[in-house]
């Protein structure tokens, strides 16, 4: 039987530049001891507090199908905290919660896009964010950022490809350069949208991983609510990867159109899942500040580590649990560094080249292990750059 080209296209074939990570997890199946720093994963579970308000919600009868667009609490609370950190008006009614920032990642080209329309998005990016497009039926098309201007994207190159695209996708706090967009960066988003007339879908689902600057919203610039469908997730801020939880915002309308899109999909979220939400959210900034504690502290371990050297260059890492490192001077692609340092160290570091060619020469590095074992393995990954480096020059 034939198979529609939506869902064979989605990865485009090939590799999906998840190798090391495959290889790294069978080395650990058989057995090895793999350093993992790879994955965007808390090395924490969700916090027992909030447990407990799903547990009792469960056991309170909260286990039927759930409103689908969200239930009045999460949805108000979502609305409300959205409110506080922007100064936009937001209520209910904008807010669609949504099974995980990925599904609303997905919700919102599903509303912005025409099958064979154009969604633009960033290199380097998330993993997921090409086949996301897709998946919706429009045709990915990737903008490249630059290691010399630390990632911040520029307008020339927005608007090189804006002309016939429907969409653009940033991210920031950025996953994987651990970039947060300045507010020059985001007015310059914001002036293409308005002129070429682009939805805005703005993956903000790191907010709370901010070690420098601020985070700042687009949807809260000059005339950019109407445009903006902002992605929100429970899974970075409060360590619930697993309960699959997050939100977009948009419109009235659109949310009014994405009602009958999850109606028709997913049918809601869990209602003691939601529950749960509600009740982190409203639990105040100390939750979600242990949350982050940990790679706030590890970013600054970090950059002593990479301060005390000069072979590995260091993106500036301002938000979000990764560090992205330069090591070009090794001479190695991000790809032959990470596969030489897993066999060499068995370290386990994402290649660049696995979010976009944007990152070539680069390796992503999670900091979600602890802080001496973070400490230890990136010492090794220096000294392993700086042989590396040492052997070029004498060849
Ligand atoms: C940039 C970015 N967006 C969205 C997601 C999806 O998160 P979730 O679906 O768990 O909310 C992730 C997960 O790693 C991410 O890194």
């Amino acid at each position: 039987m034939k198979l529609s080209h939506r869902i064979t296209n989605l990865t485009e074939g090939g590799s999906d530049g998840w190798d090391v990570f495959y290889r790294a997890r069978r080395m650990i199946s058989e057995g090895q001891a793999i350093t993992e720093l790879t994955i965007g994963e808390h090395d924490i579970g969700t916090d027992p507090v909030i447990l407990d308000a799903m547990d009792a919600s469960a056991r309170g009868g909260h286990t039927g199908y759930a409103m689908v667009p969200g239930t009045d609490l999460l949805r108000d609370t979502v609305a409300a905290r959205v409110q506080i950190r922007t100064g936009v008006k937001t209520t209910r009614d904008n807010v669609l919660i949504t099974p995980g920032g990925q599904a609303a990642l997905f919700a919102a080209h599903i509303a912005a896009c025409n099958p064979g329309d154009t969604g633009l998005f960033l290199d380097p990016y998330y993993a997921t964010y090409p086949g996301t497009i897709r998946a919706a039926g429009a045709i990915a098309r990737p903008v490249q950022t630059h290691a010399m201007d630390a990632f911040q994207p520029r307008e020339s190159e927005i608007e090189r490809f804006a002309g016939g695209a429907v969409s653009l996708l940033i991210n920031t706090p950025n996953n994987p350069t651990g970039v947060v967009y300045s507010q020059d960066t985001l007015n310059a988003v914001a002036n293409v949208c308005k002129n070429r007339d682009l939805w805005l879908v703005s993956d903000e689902v790191y907010d709370t991983q901010v070690w420098e600057g601020n985070h700042l919203s687009p949807r809260a610039l000059p005339g950019m609510a109407e445009r903006t469908l902002v992605v929100g997730s429970m899974s970075k801020s409060h360590a619930m990867t697993g309960s699959r939880c997050g939100w977009i915002i948009g419109p009235e309308e659109v949310v009014e159109h994405l009602i009958n899109l999850a109606t028709n999909t997913t049918y809601g979220v869990p209602g003691f899942i939601q529950d749960a939400a509600s009740f982190a959210l409203n639990s105040g900034h100390k939750l979600e500040e242990k949350i982050a504690e940990p790679f706030r502290r590890r970013r600054s371990l970090a950059m002593q580590v990479l301060g005390g050297q000069q072979i590995v260059g260091l993106i500036p890492a301002q938000g979000a649990m990764y560090l992205m490192l330069d090591i070009q001077a090794t001479g190695l692609t991000g790809d032959s560094f990470a596969n030489a340092l897993l066999d060499s160290h068995k370290i386990a570091v994402m290649p660049g080249e696995s979010f976009g060619m944007a990152a070539a020469g680069h390796i992503r590095v999670a900091m979600t292990i602890a802080d001496e074992k973070l400490v230890s393995a990136l010492q090794t990954i220096c000294d392993f750059a700086a042989q590396l480096a040492e052997n070029r020059g004498a060849a």
